[in-house]
């Protein structure tokens, strides 16, 4: 056993060795002996091959150490010694079988692979799972004695999940170990083969041999569209997206990048969360302990992931990598924890005053010898090993409300939200909102996470496929953005089918209606769309709008009365900024009007109104009016086959030239109280990742001569959004919009 390991231990000095001489991305930087928390801006500086460098994650903290203690010794050591030729002796050396495990010697004549290594029985693999002093993974038919990767390995301890059984579908998640220098780093780890009784035909091992990494994620709701199943990501349908201010839980987007932690919820107290110092200090605090030792606050905030209405940016820009997502990657919830302020103080944290960039550049460092909080980050790691930070300014404003929270919209926090805690980081980027949390680093350099260093950032549409990661910042306060979620037409508006207008004397018992307080000015509406919206239920049509709705139905006339439109949907702006103004066009954006905003933060009867310092939740807005005179599309065309410029205003600005208008296309766009608004074509905002997919949200709605049983008539379709009349298109969308997302590549973005 002492010669194996003497073997192990000469092969892998060799190794670093080699690798530290090479320019070899990952391990090269983990040779590296410098301090972990004091890098100097030199080393910061992105290296020329960066593009390459940051493909594979960077040790984690904690690791790092253990890893250059590991190394710093034997490195000096050997340097130059005649020892080096005694140590390539013992990297040859094979591991002799190990006596305890059955495993074989090949028959030459079924199995061509080496013989001098031996076979294992996968029984035998799986007892070196995580709990071995010793564990093994298997790779298509291979095996392999991870023991001594598991320190060095970027991810950290991540990798002991596969341990026991099949590193396939770890690597299916984290696709950038589908490299080949990671294939070599594993190959200097292969101890044997598995045994030919335990494969199949395909000389891999059984499917069900294969672990499921999501044995433990939760059931979800059938409502939410998902995009992909594993890891799950899903985000709202349309018409229950902001149907109440807040996201009800189970309907809240799911963004995941992993498997579900397991975590015992009857030991969710004891769930621990370490704060790590930046002179290496650790603090330990149980989750009982963040709950009875801090003062609890109220956060109402948005999570939007930055990929929300990508599919936005693909349809109007060009391809981009990643989940295709609707206007849906975005929810709004009232979040419950203790202030990552307090728990950071009350760990021992000093730092000097932050100040604002500009005079941080021309002043002389902090003479306090405190750490100047302009420089720091605060990096949050969850329980499956994802990582994201933010600045440390950020974590320490007063009035920046970041929250480790463990209630969401008055209930512990869902298993897929992060039970039992969870960063909440108002107005950034929900990337950074690392949910499972489980320990927490305050450091000189930004998390080294993906996440942090190449996912969640955005590029100059010059930089097409290929943009320098490195020099793009990460993504961290938000945009202004908006979205179209529901639009009515004609009838639907007249017969009351729109939730927020069957209220006021009509429907006050629908229990969807919002409370008077927060109804749209009806006066306004009336004025606007000419008649009393009328409750569907209870309501029969007046005798004259009964004639013209007979027409409708009975006739596909060549145009379109002026029908009445009512519109709803949401808007925010992150960074706290509140919006200020909601533009609504309903003719491509030649003329405009403004959108009721919605008072949701007032509090009233049965609200509690909004939560936090700054404007951290989304603004809902409705609207009302009357669309252009259009001529019905023949029956049998869709509005997706009319997709293009020739009947509507689109992004690029091409304008109807046909005598016969068709379709039209509805807008909104948000402005915020810092007069940022949002861009109008996606084109000028491209980037391959197609993060930040701002541009002014546009539906195409069009009428269409439709067989109504009786006759002909005119029905509204839209292949893009939820309304009443619409939703099968919605779905054909979707599944259109689900369709193109499909794939690897989507699965890891
Ligand atoms: N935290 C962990 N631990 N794992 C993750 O995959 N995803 C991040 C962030 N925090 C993620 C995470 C991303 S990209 C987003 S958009 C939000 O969580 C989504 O949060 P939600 O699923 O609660 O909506």
């Amino acid at each position: 056993m002492v010669t194996r390991s003497l073997g192990r231990l000469a092969a892998n000095i060799l190794r670093r060795i080699t690798q530290c001489n090479t320019a070899e991305p990952t391990v090269h930087r983990a040779c590296g002996l410098r301090p972990r928390h004091l890098h100097t801006s030199a080393q910061r500086r992105a290296p020329a091959d960066a593009t390459a460098r940051s493909t594979v994650p960077k040790p984690s903290t904690t690791r790092s150490r253990q890893i250059r203690n590991a190394r710093a010794v034997p490195v000096s050591f050997l340097i130059g010694g005649s020892l080096l030729a005694s140590i390539v002796a013992l990297s040859q050396y094979r591991p002799p079988d190990n006596p305890d495990l059955n495993n074989t010697l090949p028959t030459p004549s079924t199995d061509s692979r080496d013989p001098s290594l031996p076979r294992y029985r996968l029984a035998d693999i799986r007892k070196h799972d995580a709990s071995s002093s010793e564990p093994w993974v298997t790779f298509e038919d291979k095996v392999y004695n991870i023991t001594d990767w598991v320190a060095a390995h970027p991810g950290g301890d991540v990798i002991l999940r596969a341990a026991g059984a099949g590193i396939e579908p770890y690597w299916d998640i984290f696709t950038i170990h589908k490299a080949p220098h990671v294939r070599e780093i594993l190959e200097q780890y292969l101890i044997g083969y598995i045994d030919q009784a335990d494969l199949d035909a395909d000389g891999r091992p059984p499917a069900e041999a294969v672990e499921d990494p999501f044995v433990n994620d939760p059931d979800r709701d059938s409502r939410l569209i998902t995009h992909t199943a594993k890891p799950r990501n899903a985000e709202p349908p349309n018409e229950e997206l902001d149907r109440t201010f807040l996201t009800p839980n189970e309907l809240f987007y799911i963004r995941h990048h992993m498997w579900v932690p397991a975590v015992d919820e009857a030991k969710a107290n004891e769930h621990a969360l370490t704060v790590e110092l930046p002179d290496g200090e650790t603090r330990r605090y149980t989750l009982e302990e963040l709950k009875t030792r801090f003062p609890t606050h109220k956060v109402t905030a948005v999570l939007q992931c930055s990929g929300n209405r990508r599919n936005d940016m693909t349809r109007h820009a060009g391809k981009t990598n990643g989940l295709q997502w609707g206007v849906g990657a975005i929810s709004n919830a009232e979040w419950e924890g203790v202030r990552l302020s307090d728990v950071l103080a009350d760990a021992g944290l000093q730092v000097a005053d932050a100040t604002a960039p500009t005079q941080k550049a021309l002043s002389a460092p902090p003479s306090n010898n405190k750490a100047d909080a302009n420089a720091l980050h605060v990096q949050f790691t969850g329980l499956e090993a994802y990582g994201a930070s933010i600045p440390l300014v950020k974590a320490l404003d007063p009035r920046g409300d970041v929250l480790l929270a463990f209630g969401m919209n008055g209930k512990p926090l869902p298993k897929d939200h992060g039970f039992p805690l969870r960063a909440v980081v108002p107005g950034h980027v929900a990337a950074r909102s690392v949910k499972w949390l489980s320990k927490i680093v305050i450091s000189d350099e930004e998390s080294t996470s993906q996440w942090q260093r190449r996912d969640y950032k955005a590029f100059g549409p010059n930089e097409g496929a290929n943009p320098d990661w490195d020099r793009a910042r990460s993504i961290q306060e938000m945009p202004v953005t908006s979205a179209i979620t529901g639009v009515w037409v004609g009838d639907c508006v007249r017969k009351g089918r729109v939730p927020w207008m069957a209220v006021k004397g009509i429907d006050e018992d629908n229990a969807q209606a919002p409370s008077p307080s927060r109804i749209v000015d009806m006066a306004a509406v009336e004025k606007k769309v000419g008649f009393t919206p009328k409750s569907s239920a209870n309501t029969s049509p007046e005798p004259a709008q009964q004639q013209q709705q007979q027409q409708q139905q009975s006739h596909c006339s060549e145009k379109t009365p002026a029908e009445p439109i009512a519109l709803q949907g949401y808007a925010y702006s992150g960074g706290g900024r509140a919006i200020a103004r909601v533009d609504v066009s309903l003719d491509g954006g030649r003329t405009w009007d403004q959108a009721e905003l919605v008072d949701d933060c007032t509090p009233a009867e049965g609200q509690a109104g909004c939560f936090g310092n700054k404007s951290w939740a989304w603004k809902r807005w409705r609207y009302t009016g009357h669309l252009p005179v259009l001529s019905p599309l023949p029956s049998g065309q869709t509005p997706l086959a009319h997709s293009g410029g020739s009947d509507c205003d689109d992004e690029e600005g091409r304008r109807s030239s046909q005598s016969k208008k068709h379709c039209t296309t509805l807008i909104v766009k948000a402005t915020d109280d810092a007069y940022n608004t949002q861009p109008e074509s996606h084109r000028g905002i491209y980037n391959v990742r197609g993060n930040l997919a701002t541009a002014w949200h546009r539906v195409k709605i069009c009428p269409k001569c439709t067989d109504n049983g009786d006759g002909k008539g005119v029905v509204w379709s839209t292949g893009e959004t939820y309304g009443c009349g619409f939703k099968k298109e919605a779905k054909e969308v979707r599944d259109a919009m689900l369709r193109q997302g499909a794939g690897p590549a989507a699965a890891g973005k």
